[in-house]
């Protein structure tokens, strides 16, 4: 095997420096000299966070603490009471320290944080605002994209995102993988735009924050498809062997073996995708490389977290250094991963000797607030071997000493008692503590004190008092973790049930959706009703109907048999229109639905007739709506007169563009007559129905122009990347139409531009829709993401 990395030499380096530094701790821990130092800082910090209740909180006890699950609510308290600022602040300088391996003490990057700050705060305050809005929401990160232009590259990592979330074992815990990778993408967008000269070029800006993207994205996979992949028990003793050995392989040889097939038929499954992703992830990393730094790291992160996973918690002869110099290199190298993957690698300010430091202060407050699910699934960290065997084991160094050794170290002998960052890591001490303490309960939190802080009873004592007392010591990244999580599992489990339903409707409209024979005709072969139905009875995805459904039935609570003309009534109409759209003297397509089209089956004037036949059956239908009013279907029948009669002029332009070049407006005004109009039917005639008000149509036809329009670009940009397996219709018929669309007149990248813009625009209309329509929301991220 040639191994392109000199992985031994450069792992034993790292471990000499890691067993150093252990011993230094070790040497505080045994002494015990962090404490006294440490019962000072304290001294200090409380007078910020220790208040005493005085006339004035009682009233504003009034206006109480509202728990941080409650995002807005929370951030909306804590700009009332003035203290968002602060917050902020705690938690931007955290993440300077802990991410960017920053300094507190310098001044730039204090006032760098200032500005972080002040734009969040800004940005925060405006999204308490609207009730609807969603925090980071994908408008958020489109908008963020296009005022950075890098619009293409946002495409690119939301779909990624996308197939990522879709593919994952559920195992895999895929609200926490999906977090994970946004978290490493942010943390290496953080380091790129941190080490941005200000005179920086616009296009050198895009430039970098593209590869930042793609880089985070690349080394972020492998937190959920390596590591939880490891832990988890999807694959069996053997095939861990095997996928470890295949990424060190990587790792060593800079090439990634075949998957291979020497795995049961469920792992091969997923495995397959697994396998594909970190490949095409490896090969790009490694054409961003210039030296073999970022590979060296990633071998000391995988080699130093394979030899803590394989220990077993059943051993009794561990010594203290095999427990926490793996702990240091592992915690440490994932964060300087984070950086040397952008090759931002000169160290002109100390950043890898503070990353080096602090990677185990977070592990060990990590594991402290995991131990017992370590414990469940038997893993070995300091705190579960320290619970299993301290009682035969006098000598194993207590985690919890050896914590508050690494912060004391770290405020004084790192940072030089510097007291902004004693402040910041003491809030963050406590606030872990607090947390754990809220998660497990009073009772069990006590125990745990009890087997780990009685060795030094006078430094508890100060301690519990501060967890007890001590206030103003919550995070934002906490916050958008708790928050993320809960929104990513809600997401899924919307999707899912989406899904699942929209499978239902489909299959029920699928049903009624024929045209019967008429007994008394006197002809013994029907061909336009033949035709009819079998462009009926092809491959189509039925989203008229299903979008009037979810309007009529979900949104305003009608009855879904009392809506079955309507539903026909729109895919009548729709496939009336790709009849005629499909036409020789329109788009002289000859596949449509998976196969040939009405006219190639039977002929020009069948599928003329065809489309007629169709437009009338729609309207029949509509006629049978006896469930409602004739007063409400008159006018249902007056606006569907008028949606047809309207699709015919978009059409009629859509001809007209042939071999012209249609401006921005020109193509707009083009998809809402000739496609986004026929979705509004699909949301605006159950509506009618339901006799909803004005306001609630308004913001629906918003929706429907801007969702319509969106469709239509993805049926553009489908239309020049997708292939016919996929469509059911032929690839790059605009280009041979010569027809003006999206993508012909403004590219790939001017046309996803747009796409994305409509997206937004459909979200704002969400927002004035009374009624919960989180469906559309669905909807409209299916439009975006669909490959059909
Ligand atoms: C295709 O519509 C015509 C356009 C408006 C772009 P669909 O993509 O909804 O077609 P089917 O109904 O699934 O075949
Ligand atoms: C068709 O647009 C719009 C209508 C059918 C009204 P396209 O011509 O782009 O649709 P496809 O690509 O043939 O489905
Ligand atoms: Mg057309
Ligand atoms: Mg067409
Ligand atoms: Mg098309």
């Amino acid at each position: 095997m040639k191994e392109v990395i000199n992985a031994d030499q450069s792992y034993q380096q790292v471990e000499e420096q890691a067993r150093h530094y252990f011993q230094l701790l070790n040497e505080q821990v045994t002494k015990k000299s962090y404490i006294p130092k440490l019962v000072d800082d304290f001294q200090k910090w409380k007078v910020n966070h220790i208040h005493h209740p005085s006339f004035f909180s009682f009233f504003s006890s009034k206006q109480k603490k509202p728990s941080s699950k409650e995002t807005m609510h929370y951030i909306k308290w804590l700009d009332y009471t003035n203290k968002l600022e602060d917050y902020l602040k705690r938690s931007i300088s955290y993440i300077y320290l802990r991410d960017l391996g920053k300094t507190l003490e310098d001044q730039d990057t204090q006032s760098k944080i200032d500005q972080v700050v002040g734009d969040l705060k800004g940005s925060l305050i405006d999204s308490t605002k609207n009730e609807k809005k969603e925090l980071f929401g994908f408008d958020w990160i489109i908008q963020k994209g296009k005022k950075e232009q890098i619009l293409l590259t946002v495409d690119w990592m939301l779909s990624k995102l996308n197939t990522v979330s879709a593919n994952i074992p559920e195992e895999l815990d895929a609200a926490n993988a999906q977090r994970k990778l946004i978290k490493i993408i942010a943390g290496v967008l953080m380091h790129t735009i941190d080490a941005m000269e200000e005179d920086i070029s616009p296009s050198e800006r895009r430039e970098k924050l593209d590869k930042a993207i793609r880089l985070g994205y690349c080394y972020g996979l492998t937190y959920p498809f390596i590591d939880d992949l490891l832990d988890s028990d999807l694959l069996s003793k053997i095939e861990k062997e095997q996928f470890s050995q295949l990424i060190r392989t990587s790792l060593l040889t800079g090439k990634v073996p075949p998957l291979g097939s020497e795995w049961s038929e469920a792992t091969l499954q997923f495995l397959a995708y697994i396998h594909t992703e970190l490949k095409e992830a490896f090969e790009y990393i490694q054409t961003q490389q210039s030296s073999s730094k970022f590979f060296e790291q990633a071998y000391v992160f995988f080699h130093s977290q394979e030899i803590d996973r394989q220990k077993e918690l059943s051993n009794k002869t561990y010594t203290n250094e095999e427990l926490f110099v793996p702990i240091i290199l592992k915690s440490s190298s994932s964060r300087l991963v984070a950086r040397s993957v952008i090759q931002e690698t000169e160290d002109d300010d100390g950043f890898e000797q503070r990353t080096f430091l602090y990677g185990i202060y977070n592990q060990l407050a990590d594991d402290f607030a995991d131990m017992f699910d370590d414990l469940k699934v038997g893993a070995v960290t300091p705190y579960t071997y320290y619970i299993q065997h301290q009682q035969h084991r006098n000598d194993l160094i207590n985690p919890f000493e050896m914590y508050w050794a690494v912060i004391s170290n770290l405020i004084h002998n790192v940072y030089h008692s510097h007291s902004e960052t004693r402040e910041v890591i003491l809030n963050r001490a406590i606030n872990g503590l607090k947390r754990f303490k809220e998660k497990h309960g009073k009772k069990k939190y006590e125990e745990v004190m009890k087997q780990f802080a009685s060795g030094f009873p006078e430094f508890n004592a100060i301690l519990q008092k501060m967890v007890e007392k001590g206030d103003d010591v919550d995070f934002f990244d906490k916050l958008l973790r708790d928050h993320m999580v809960d929104h990513f599992k809600i997401q899924r489990a919307e999707k899912e049930a989406f899904k699942e339903k929209i499978q239902i409707v489909k299959e029920m409209v699928n049903q009624e959706l024929l045209i019967t024979p008429d007994l008394d005709a006197e002809f013994q072969q029907d061909l336009v009703l033949e035709a009819a139905n079998y462009s009926l009875t092809g491959e189509g995805k039925r989203l008229r109907p299903i979008m009037a459904w979810f309007v009529g039935v979900e949104m305003y609570g009608l009855e879904e048999v009392s809506l079955l003309p309507l539903f026909k009534s729109l895919e009548y109409m729709h496939t009336a229109s790709l009849i005629f759209d499909d036409l020789p003297s329109q788009d002289n397509a000859s596949y449509r639905r998976g196969r040939p089209t009405v006219h190639e089956m039977y002929n020009v004037a069948i599928g003329e007739l065809t489309g007629l036949f169709l437009t009338q059956k729609a309207i029949e239908q509509q006629t049978l709506l006896e469930k409602f009013d004739s007063k409400t279907v008159l006018e249902l029948v007056r606006y569907s007169a008028q949606v047809t009669a309207n699709i015919c002029k978009g059409q009629v332009m859509d001809l007209e563009s042939k071999g012209r070049r249609f401006s921005k407006d020109e193509l707009e005004t083009m998809c809402f007559y000739k496609t986004a109009l026929g979705f509004e039917a699909a949301l605006v005639m159950p509506a009618i129905l339901a006799k909803a008000n004005e306001k609630e149509m308004n913001a629906l036809k918003k929706f429907s122009r801007h969702a319509g329009i969106a469709f239509q670009i993805k049926d553009d940009l489908l239309d020049s990347e997708g292939n016919f397996e996929n469509l059911g219709k032929s690839a790059r018929m605009d280009l041979e139409n010569e027809t003006s669309t999206f993508v012909t007149i403004l590219g790939i990248e001017g046309a996803k531009n747009e796409m994305w813009e409509h997206y937004c625009l459909a979200i704002e209309a969400l927002e004035s829709i009374p009624q919960n329509a989180s469906f559309l929301k669905l909807f409209l991220n299916n439009i975006v993401h669909r490959d059909r």
